[in-house]
Parts: C-alpha cells; structure tokens; sequence
C-alpha cells in the first residue's frame, strides 16, 4: 500500500484517487499521525501532500523522522516538496513569484519519474498553486524538471528514492499526472495491481460474513446508489440475516419508491420493509417554509420511524450505513475553529449512537467512483449505478416555502418531464445533477384564449466533481424551449419555466 500524507490541500483526496486508479491500495493520514501510520501500514512508499501552510511559518507541519527513516520511496508534490527541502538541509523561500495555474515544465533530467512519460528536453503542460518555492537544493538531489517560475519544478534524489515536484500532478490540468503517480507506484515502489473492486467484493464478503456471525442486520435503504451498494453487499455476504428498511417520507420523485421497492425485493429477493410515513411527514411539514426547519423535522421524523421499524423487527444487533471514505478521513485542521453551517446536510447523524448497534460498514474503504464499480461487479443495473445525486430531504427542499401534496404533485409531473428530456437528448451522464424546482410565485400567462395564473418552475442542472463546488450546465436554448413547452403543456399549474444560471458558489446547488 501507499501512505498520503495530508499538509491540508484541498485536492489530497485526488491524490489518493489517482493512486487506486493504478489498482493499487492508499490511505491519506494527517501530517500529525504519519508516525503511527508509518508503523500501521507498513507502505511501500509515501506521498507527501500539498497544503496551505509556509514553512518558513513558526509552528510550520513537519515530516516525520519515521518517514524519513524508512527508505521507502517518497513522492513530495509542492508543499511536501518545500517540506523535504526544509527538513534535507535545502532553503525555501517566501512567494514573490507567486504562481496559479497553468505551467509548462521542460524535462532536463531523465528521472524515474518521468521514465516512459515524458521524454528528455520536452515541455508540457503542469497545474501551479504555491507561494513559497525551493531556491536551494539539498545535497544529493538535482534538478530533473524546469518551469519559467519554478526552477526547481521537479527534483530528485534517486539514489534516496526521493522525488518531488511543485506542481500538481493530481488535478486534470496537469494532464500526465496520473501516469506520473502509476510510475511512482508501480515502477519506483514496485507495487503490482491487486486493488480491484472484484477483490474487493470477495474480501468485504469474508469480512462481513466475520463480523456479522449468525447476528442480524439492519439496512436502511435510500435509494442511493450508497445504501443500495451496501445492501446488495451485505445480502450476498449473510443472506436473510440482513433486513432492510425503507422509509418513504412521501418526498421522493415520480414513481421512485415502487422502483427502489421492486428492485429490492422483486429482482434481488432481499427482505425489505416498506414503511409509507408520508402522510405523518407532511403533517409535520405543514406550514412550514424554513430550510433548516424543514430538515430537522425531517430528520427527526425518520430516526423515530426507522427505530420504531427496527424495534417491530424485533432488534437486530447490527446497523449498515454505507459510509464512504471521504466521510471517515480525519481531516487536517489549521484553523481549529467551526465552520459555518450553510446547511445540516446530515439529516440523520446520531442515528447508530442512539440506536446503540454495532455498525456494519462495507464501503468505508472506498471513493464514490469505486462504489460505483462494486455495484457494477454486484450487477445493480446501469440506470441505476449512474444516477444524480438526490438530497435526504427530497422534494421538501425543492419546493421553497411551504409544501402541500398538490404542489408535490405539479413537482414530481415537471421533474420526470425535466429528466426525461435530458435522458432522451443523451446529456444524463455530463451533468453532475438536475432537477425541477417549484417556485412559491404565480405569475399570468395566455394559453388558448384564457387567461392563467400558475406557478413558476425553475430548472437547474450542473456539473460538478464533488458537489462542493459547481458550474451551471449550458444547455442548448432550442432544448430548453423545447423542454419549457413540454412542463407548460403537461402540467396543470405551471405556465412558466425558468433555467437558473447561477453556479456554486456564490448560489447552493439546491435552492434549498
Ligand atoms: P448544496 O445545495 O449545499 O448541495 O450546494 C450540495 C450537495 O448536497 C446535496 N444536499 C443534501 N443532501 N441532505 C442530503 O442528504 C441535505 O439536507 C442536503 N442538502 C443538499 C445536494 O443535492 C447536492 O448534491
């Protein structure tokens, strides 16, 4: 395996997804704990990540003695770089050639790096993010890679099996990069392919099998691609020991909750409770039009249900949650205080403390790409393996102000016909996610010789890599015009359509 160390970058997450894409296993640990990760994991080699700090700052993030120590290959990408300088006897020095985006750097060197990937003397195309760059180097590395403002763009000290480079090879502007980090692991670490979602499934399967004994199992199913992963998983692992519950909070698109019903218990045989709470959830949801309210009713409402479920189930001593890695990385933390909440996304936090079960996590280990690759391993269908994200509260929070059944009703007819269109027209899979959104404004139109008065109907579509943050989908306007006629026609209470080309930030993905 190969251990990322974390200096707090915001792309430290693609570091580790360029390396499973090699097949081969990483962990990303803070700089703080590399130590005990060191001894923990035993890597074949060490990527050290970039991060926001200065070196030259008092209190600057250290590399570890037990790294340094190790005579594993280590990989520095720009702060990390910066670091081995500072901690191998080089100089660094504070950023009046601060430089941000694209570079091109020139091969001076042959390097192991670059072997295969570049050739001697040719320039291509690198990402720059960094203040602070190396002047001098340390003893025992040269230089293997110039930019015009980075003269130490990359370096090496190959008889140390150290590499570094100041730029980014993690982020798609720096176009090689990922075969930049499949010669570190493969041809400098001598690590071979064996990371793959059929080893995977074969090794979670033994492993929930271990845990589980002859216990029973609880699931909560979503209609995400998460849960259903691990529902499939775990069912395949222990069979009918698994129970999964499904609660339909009324909230959901058209037709969703029978597919997500039919699919379960129909096509996989899994046990499944379907539990039909819309009617106590818009009761609740009467009246009110705050967001953050919304969501807590919401929220509460479902953790009632669900142990109520459980408890009619008889207990179960397990709870499965498809938690992915991205929730369990320990993040690095400079600051140290709270950030603002914008939303509580996380509806139903606190569900495994209070229900006191142990938890049966099978995803815990791996990115969204990757579920996605398990779930086509499990044979979950196509349609279902690349759908958009859909938020916990569901339409309650696509439906600003208050929400009644009606106004649901005119959502859920516009959405399908929304999607329909986007489907049809092959744009589904460019677009991160897209949906209707009914507006609290009515507003006169003209259809026939009649005079309306309906609701407006906002469409959004996005593209995105992680939701955090998020460009507006350019559509084609004849598509939009032809979709807007199509929502106006067809559904009784809207006769207007908008297209919102706000993109995150400054706007949130949901309006909500
Ligand atoms: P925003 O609107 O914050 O959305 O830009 C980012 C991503 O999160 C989803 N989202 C939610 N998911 N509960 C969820 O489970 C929520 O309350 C919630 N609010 C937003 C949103 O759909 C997008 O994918």
């Amino acid at each position: 395996s190969i251990l990322i160390v974390d200096y707090g970058s915001q792309v430290t997450q693609l570091i580790a997804r360029r390396i499973r894409e090699t097949g081969v296993y990483c962990e990303i640990h803070p700089f703080q704990s590399a130590g005990a990760a060191m001894a923990a994991m035993q890597p074949k080699g060490v990527v050290l990540s970039g991060g926001p700090a200065s070196t030259l700052d008092e209190n600057a993030p250290t590399i570890d003695p037990a790294i340094l120590d190790a005579g594993v290959p280590i990989l520095g990408i720009c702060y990390g770089q910066q670091a081995l300088c500072q901690a191998l006897g080089g100089k660094v020095e504070a950023g009046h050639h601060r430089e941000f985006g694209r570079a091109e750097v020139k091969v001076e060197k042959t390097s192991a790096l670059t072997n295969g990937v570049w050739d001697l003397c040719t320039e291509h195309q690198v990402w720059m993010s960094h203040g602070d760059r190396v002047v001098a180097l340390p003893e025992g590395f040269e230089v293997v890679g110039t930019s015009p403002n980075a003269p130490f763009a990359m370096i090496a000290n190959e008889a140390r099996r150290i590499w570094a480079v100041q730029f980014h090879p993690e982020v798609v502007h720096t176009p090689d990069g990922a075969k930049l980090y499949a010669n570190f692991v493969h041809q400098i670490c001598g690590v071979a392919s064996t990371w793959t979602m059929a080893a995977y499934r074969a090794k979670m399967i033994e492993k929930i099998r271990e845990q589980v004994g002859t216990g029973k199992v609880i699931c909560g199913l979503s209609g995400g691609v998460d849960s259903s992963v691990a529902a499939v998983l775990i069912h395949e692992a222990i069979g009918d020991q698994l129970t999964c519950i499904y609660v339909d909070h009324g909230l959901m698109r058209l037709n969703e909750s029978e597919q997500v019903v039919t699919m379960f218990r129909d096509e996989y045989n899994i046990p499944l409770v379907h539990v039909d709470v819309s009617k106590v959830f818009l009761r609740e949801l009467d009246g009110v039009s705050d967001p953050e309210t919304k969501r807590k009713i919401i929220g509460r409402l479902f953790i009632e249900t669900f142990e109520e479920e459980a408890k009619k189930l008889g207990g179960a001593e397990f709870l499965a949650q498809g938690t992915l890695y991205p929730d369990v990385i320990e993040s690095v933390s400079f600051t140290g205080g709270p950030s603002v909440t914008i939303k509580s996304h996380h509806n139903v936090g606190g569900l495994p403390e209070r229900m006191n079960m142990q938890l049966v996590e099978p995803l815990r280990e791996l990115f969204k790409d990757e579920v996605r690759i398990l779930g086509r391993e499990l044979g979950l269908p196509e349609s279902f393996i690349g759908r958009h994200p859909f938020p916990g509260p569901g339409l309650a929070i696509r439906c600003p102000g208050g929400i009644t059944p009606e106004k649901l009703d005119i959502l859920r007819q516009a959405d399908a016909i929304y999607l329909d269109e986007i489907r049809k027209s092959g744009q589904y899979d460019k677009i991160w996610q897209a949906f209707a959104v009914l507006l609290p404004v009515q507003t006169v139109g003209v259809m026939g010789d009649g005079r309306t008065y309906e609701f407006v109907c906002a469409l959004r579509a996005v593209t995105s890599v992680d939701g955090m943050t998020a460009d507006f989908y350019q559509f084609d306007m004849n598509f939009l015009g032809k979709t807007a006629t199509r929502i106006i026609n067809e559904v009784r209470g809207i006769n207007r359509v908008v297209y919102d080309v706000t993109s995150k930030p400054p706007g949130t993905i949901e309006w909500e």
